[in-house]
């Protein structure tokens, strides 16, 4: 009787069937591994946005249920200059407005920085800001997102007598005392990152003036 023919698996045609078999099932594996994860990835990004959003206006509880804390929060749309409707917030107690933010972004030094500015229903009070994602560098740009600075924004005026923007990061110190009337438009500059902080006044000033949110918040003042 003639040899079986041996199943040899260094050939090169056995070879080329393993490789392209495994690529095929693992492409299969990720594949799915995406598609059953999305919504539990959707989910997770919407919560990460409520939560921001909570904590720029104060109302985030350690623990606190998000989607619960959120309720008290109403969406609307405001339509700026360029024609496009932006989706902001408006932080309500029953029927009485708290608090309004606003989505803000802009360049830093080495990227786009995006984030929330909360204002009073004065229309001029900075009640927080928050930046949620950007590019700067860690020690350095990245200070846009300590708390202690955060903190400095707190009760800043953004509008002048004449209705225009005056907020600003500034290079060094606020000179705290009655020779210097704008220290209620500014805050204190980052140190090592006064590029980021120039980007920061930019993007606030942008997003307050009359291209974005200003005639909205003229509307309240
Ligand atoms: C590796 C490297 C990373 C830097 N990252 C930042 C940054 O994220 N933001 C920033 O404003 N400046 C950054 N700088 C510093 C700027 O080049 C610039 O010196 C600084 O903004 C000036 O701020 P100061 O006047 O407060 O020192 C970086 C410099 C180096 C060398």
């Amino acid at each position: 009787m003639p040899d079986k023919k041996k199943f040899d698996r260094d050939s090169i045609s056995n070879t080329l069937i393993m490789a392209i078999g495994l690529s095929l099932v693992c492409s299969v594996l990720v594949a799915s591994a995406a598609i059953i994860l999305k919504p539990t990835q959707l989910r997770n990004q919407e919560e990460y946005r409520q939560r921001i959003i909570l904590e720029v206006a104060g109302l985030m509880q350690p623990g606190g249920d998000i989607a619960a804390l959120f309720a008290a929060v109403q969406t609307d749309r405001v339509r700026i200059a360029s024609g496009e409707d932006v989706e902001i917030y408006l932080a309500k107690d029953g029927d009485e407005l708290q608090q309004i933010i606003l989505p803000i972004s802009g360049p830093g030094l080495w990227s786009t920085m995006r984030g929330y500015l909360a204002v009073a229903p004065d229309g001029n009070t900075v009640m927080g800001i928050r930046f949620y994602e950007h590019g700067e560098t860690p020690g350095l740009g990245d200070q846009v997102d300590k708390a202690s600075w955060r903190d400095l924004w707190v009760g800043k005026h953004i509008y002048g007598d004449d209705g225009t923007p005056r907020i600003k990061v500034i290079k060094g110190f606020v000179r705290r005392d009655a020779s210097n009337p704008d220290a209620i438009h500014e805050i204190d500059g980052l140190s090592g990152a006064t590029l980021t902080g120039n980007g920061v006044t930019k993007l606030v000033r942008y997003w307050t003036g009359p291209e974005g949110f200003g005639p909205y918040l003229e509307s309240y003042r």
